[in-house]
């Protein structure tokens, strides 16, 4: 059976349910797990890789993108075309990512299954608080009110270093055009990052991106279920 992508008959996020589990048993159990990474790092085909394996363990598995995974949320990734201050983008993120809660993550989350999300806050407090310079603690603040709290009990944070991302996403014609134009800005997310995975080791797990996709895939799914 496929992950499913999309949910039926969506809930209100006003559910006091999330993970029924201890603070220890869902770092043990994961069931609310966010793949991460820079560009070129891989970490939609590692999280569609994981979600196909456990579904072909028998969980009922929901994967699901942000931007995105919600019509709401997909005509938000058109919104970002557009030349959005740094505030403006800010909130059409938290747009896509409060619609995406509310009628994706926790009826799935409240009807006992997985969801495995690519990407979610930890990309805002990387590419929006630590490179474009957002004010860390307004942006944690924001957040929060578009999650409602809710929080991944793992995070699977693919590392690269951006000037390797940046070539293998837009390909060696198209790197030298563009002379990987933002590199410095990538090197910023990519620190905000790790900063990140410092400071929660216990939910973080940091995968070297450059490793062959089998070997990411196997390492992510050793993250999820400790095989
Ligand atoms: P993608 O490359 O995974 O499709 O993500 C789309 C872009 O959106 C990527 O450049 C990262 C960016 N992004 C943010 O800047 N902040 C966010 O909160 C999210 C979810 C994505």
């Amino acid at each position: 059976m496929n992950p499913k992508s999309e949910i039926p008959n969506p809930q209100s996020d006003e559910s006091p349910i999330r993970n029924p589990q201890s603070p220890i048993g869902r770092i043990q159990n994961p069931k609310f797990v966010v793949f991460e990474g820079g560009e070129g790092s891989g970490k939609s085909t590692a999280s569609l890789a994981v979600a196909h394996r456990l579904s072909a363990a028998g969980a009922v598995v929901v994967h699901t993108r942000e931007p995105g995974g919600t019509r709401a949320g997909e005509r938000v990734r058109e919104l970002l075309h557009e030349d959005l201050t740094p505030w403006a983008e800010l909130f059409a993120f938290l747009v896509a990512r409060a619609q995406l809660v509310a009628e994706v993550i926790r009826p799935a989350l409240t009807r006992g299954e997985t969801v495995i999300c690519d990407r979610f806050a930890p990309s805002t407090f990387a590419y929006q608080a630590h490179a474009r310079g957002l004010d860390a603690e307004k942006v944690r603040a924001a957040n929060a009110i578009a999650t409602g709290g809710l929080e991944p009990d793992l995070v699977v944070y693919l590392d690269i270093d951006p000037e390797v991302g940046l070539r293998r996403k837009l390909g060696e014609a198209e790197a030298i055009r563009t002379g990987l134009e933002g590199l410095e800005f990538h090197r910023k997310v990519r620190e905000g990052y790790l900063a990140q995975a410092a400071a929660d080791p216990l939910r973080w797990r940091v995968i070297d991106a450059t490793l062959p996709p089998e070997e990411v895939a196997a390492l992510a799914w050793e993250a999820m279920t400790g095989d």
